[in-house]
């Protein structure tokens, strides 16, 4: 495991996939995020931490572009995006998984992913339906394949359990070339089997895919995290490599203490 993460991380480029320096984020009186200055590595896969309120999916907004920073700024893979919209960030390898699910349950898996594969690929949602020997078609088949859908490839998505949906969820953010994706608490009401599946299906991602994923379960985000960025009221309270966080008096005090309010 571990020489798997050092030659993920070695193999890749110079510029690192994400950099925040002094962002902040309010909303009206509500300091939401303050002076957040983190650097993660590309291929870096990197656990967000923290009770609720913290921050976390804030982060995510703003790395996104969903909303902008109040102040500092955001560099993805070298460039500063800190002005850019959601969509120009998706054309450079952006993109994010939602706490709740934006699923078309009608349609089934493999329209699912077929879709999101075009919608990337033309830079337009389209209803175009899947035609024989379409390119797009065999990515959208190896991406189920990827998140381990293969057996329920043509069922409706309203007939699928809560955690292949979630599974899903996934397979979408992986269409068109991703390099970094977030990943806003995949875990969420997962049954202990279908949080096993998750984390096999995250750390068999390829290698130079990296990615953050905010996750209220410990054990979930030691196993699918290089390193941990624990929140707390908008700001970084602690940063380290997993078993760091797990054996800090502070953080075990803040966990364990109460503030912690789980899902
Ligand atoms: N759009 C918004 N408008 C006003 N306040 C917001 C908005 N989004 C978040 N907040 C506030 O900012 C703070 C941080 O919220 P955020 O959703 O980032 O926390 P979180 O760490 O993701 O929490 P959770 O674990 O509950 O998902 C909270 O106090 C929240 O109420
Ligand atoms: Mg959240």
């Amino acid at each position: 495991m571990a020489e798997t993460v050092a030659s993920r991380l070695s193999t890749t480029g110079t510029a690192n996939a994400l950099e925040l320096r002094g962002v902040s984020r309010l909303f009206g009186a509500l300091a939401a995020l303050t002076d957040i200055t983190m650097t993660v590595r590309p291929g870096e896969r990197r656990a967000v931490l923290g009770s609720n309120g913290a921050g976390k999916t804030t982060l995510f907004n703003c790395i996104t572009g969903d909303f902008g920073p109040s102040a500092g700024t955001i560099r993805l893979f070298g460039e500063d995006v800190t002005a850019f919209p959601p969509y120009e960030r998706i054309r450079r390898g952006l993109r994010r998984t939602y706490q709740i699910s934006l699923l078309f349950t009608g349609l089934s898996v493999i329209d699912n992913v077929y879709l999101a594969c075009r919608g990337v690929s033309r830079g337009r949602f389209s209803l175009m339906r899947p035609r024989r020997g379409d390119p797009l078609l065999a990515s959208a088949r190896d991406l189920v394949d990827a998140v381990h859908l293969t057996h329920v490839r043509d069922t409706a998505v309203a007939n699928l359990a809560y955690g292949q949906q979630r599974q899903l969820e996934i397979a979408l953010a992986l269409a068109g070339a991703p390099r970094f994706i977030l990943f806003d608490e995949p875990a969420a009401g997962l049954s202990p089997t279908e949080r096993r599946e998750l984390v096999e299906i995250l750390t068999g991602l390829p290698e130079h895919i990296g990615y953050m994923i905010i996750e209220h379960d410990m054990d979930v985000a030691l196993r699918v995290a290089d390193r941990v960025t624990m929140m707390h009221n908008g700001r970084i309270f602690k940063e380290g490599l997993p078993h760091e966080i797990e054996d800090d008096p502070e953080v075990q005090e803040l966990y364990l203490g109460g503030a912690h309010g789980g899902h």
